[in-house]
């Protein structure tokens, strides 16, 4: 797991554990930042951390590769970029693609990078959302396996949106990892594929977890 902030979708994911629901072991947490409350958490459920400072590296790319050296080195066969802050250098992670996923507050490809929510009000869009996908080089643009979405308020500002949205995210990353788990998901470098099938369209959060979206009734052929 890689986080520069709060943390709440780590401790999301430990509840999740915890619960029993997420069939995975945690061996790492890392941040750019020592102070992260992030690293504090992972401290606290007692699985090792790790903070290294991009100040302390000539360039991007040098704190890259010595970041993913040592995520290789603690035996991690998932990455989980959960609130983690930093673009990563494509070369540096091309070993990991199809392993790693990130956690981003938007309705991907609406909104890649920075103030998600903000940018959603300023276009009066009528939901908002958040989305988990594979991480390639490119910016937020890997392959989206799976969102959740909620309807914007008329009483909704940037703080307002973002609380809302939060516990939709808790919901979603443990979800999308417990299916990663189980083998259920997979991305062949192409395509991301749920039960062996090819994912046309993002997974769904609903009342009752990640479903398929529906997919509209074929049109009648005509006589
Ligand atoms: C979350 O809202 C996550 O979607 C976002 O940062 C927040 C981290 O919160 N991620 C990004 O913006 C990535 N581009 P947390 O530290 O409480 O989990």
């Amino acid at each position: 797991m890689l986080a520069s902030g709060r943390g709440s979708n780590l401790a999301a994911l430990l509840e999740a554990r915890a619960r029993g629901e997420l069939p995975v072991e945690f061996v790492l947490v890392g941040s750019d930042k020592a102070s992260a409350p992030a690293l504090r958490l992972a401290e606290a459920a007692g699985i090792p951390t790790l903070a290294l400072d991009p100040r302390s590296y000539p360039d991007r790319r040098a704190f890259d590769v010595d970041l993913f050296a040592r995520l290789k080195a603690s035996g991690a066969e998932w990455l989980v970029l959960a609130g983690f802050m930093r673009v990563l250098d494509g070369e540096a992670l091309r070993p990991w693609v199809g392993r790693i996923i990130n956690i981003h507050p938007s309705l991907l490809p609406k909104y890649r990078g920075l103030h998600t929510h903000r940018r959603a009000l300023e276009a009066c869009d009528a939901e908002h959302g958040a989305s988990v996908h594979f991480v390639t080089a490119e910016l937020d643009g890997g392959p989206v396996i799976a969102q959740a979405c909620l309807p914007i308020e008329p009483g909704d500002d940037e703080e307002r949106l973002a609380q809302r949205l939060l516990p939709l995210e808790h919901r979603l990353l443990p979800a999308v990892l417990r299916l990663l788990a189980e083998g259920r998901l997979q991305w062949d470098g192409r395509a991301p594929r749920f039960d062996g099938e090819l994912l046309v369209a993002p997974l769904r959060l609903g009342d009752h977890g990640l479903q398929p979206q529906q997919r509209p009734a074929p049109a009648p052929s005509s006589p």
